[in-house]
């Protein structure tokens, strides 16, 4: 827990898995204590700032839901609205929130910003999203796996669609958990190569194991988790036309997860859209997961709050 204290996190990378474990376990019993009415309020006085360039629903309120129930306050600022909106620098920003607040989360459309901001700020940095990363995400995805699944060491997990930031974190907690991962792209979607070398490192290192196909089928092949995420993200509305071409074949149907183990179980990390990535009849059938999923952002992230900002 100490080593942890005062760290950023901007993608999963910069965790062990003893780490990511520690606070998976951490996030199971405060979601319990939290449940039965018992969490102790362990960051009264705290103030979180979340800054946001893109849309959020889930981020957003989880991570202020989060702060009110640990006692402290969580202040929601649109990126346009700030003085970095006209131009004041990340570095001068990153100083003066500093001076102000005891941790921030960001949504951002730039890695590369988050980590400068990182860099200037003395305050943990929490990554809301970017175009490379979700890491908070990927922590609710394998809370929810553990909690569906009991042990997922060894479990195999499959995603199906863009290789994107949701993809790169996911695979990169899948790779620190020891899981036997397949990730089915169209070509030239492929997930990032550089990070796909590390991943398998990482993956080898746990006793599991990454492939990349441009096969869904072969990916779904005897699956305990498929997950997928939307085909055109959020600052990629003007390719919509063409992805939904490009990805058709792509999609999360009754036919595909017929190649899954009979107890599969579908995840997305939302906002979905039905019949373009996955099929209603998967998003809304017995094994999908994802209204669960949705909740456990709060809870692991409330096991990131109060281990960094504490
Ligand atoms: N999954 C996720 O991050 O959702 P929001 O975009 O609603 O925050
Ligand atoms: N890949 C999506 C995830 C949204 C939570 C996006 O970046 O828009």
């Amino acid at each position: 827990e100490d080593q942890l204290k005062g760290r950023d996190m901007l993608t999963l990378l910069d965790y062990t898995n003893e780490e990511i474990t520690y606070l998976l376990h951490k996030a199971l019993v405060m979601k319990k204590e939290t449940l039965s009415g018992k969490m102790p309020p362990i960051l009264p006085g705290k103030t979180l700032g979340m800054i946001f360039e893109k849309h959020s629903t889930r981020t957003r309120i989880s991570f202020e839901v989060g702060m009110v129930q640990l006692g402290g306050h969580a202040m929601y600022m649109n990126a346009r609205d700030l003085q970095i909106g006209r131009g004041e620098s990340i570095h001068d920003t990153g100083k003066v929130l500093s001076e102000f607040l005891d941790g921030v989360m960001i949504r951002a459309n730039s890695h590369e910003s988050v980590e400068e901001l990182a860099k200037h700020a003395s305050i943990p940095i929490i990554n809301g999203l970017t175009d490379l990363f979700h890491p908070c995400q990927a922590l609710a995805d394998l809370l929810t796996m553990i909690e569906v699944k009991g042990s997922i060491v060894g479990k195999r997990i499959a995603y199906v669609g863009d290789g994107n930031n949701v993809a790169h974190s996911l695979v990169i907690g899948a790779a620190n958990m020891g899981m036997h991962i397949a990730v089915a792209t169209p070509a030239g979607y492929e997930f990032n190569q550089k990070l796909f070398a590390m991943v398998q490192k990482i993956a080898a290192a746990n006793g599991g194991s990454v492939i990349q196909t441009y096969d869904p089928v072969e990916a779904v092949e005897n699956a305990d988790v498929v997950y997928t995420d939307v085909w055109t993200s959020m600052g990629q509305e003007e390719e919509s036309a063409h992805r939904l071409e490009v990805f058709k074949d792509f999609q999360i149907n009754d036919k595909l997860v017929g190649h899954a183990k009979k107890d599969y179980m579908f995840l997305h990390c939302l906002p979905a859209h039905r019949e373009e990535e996955v099929s209603a009849s998967v998003i809304d059938g017995p094994n999908s997961y994802v209204f669960q999923q949705a909740g456990n952002r709060l809870h692991a992230q409330k096991a990131v709050l109060a281990t960094l900002l504490k």
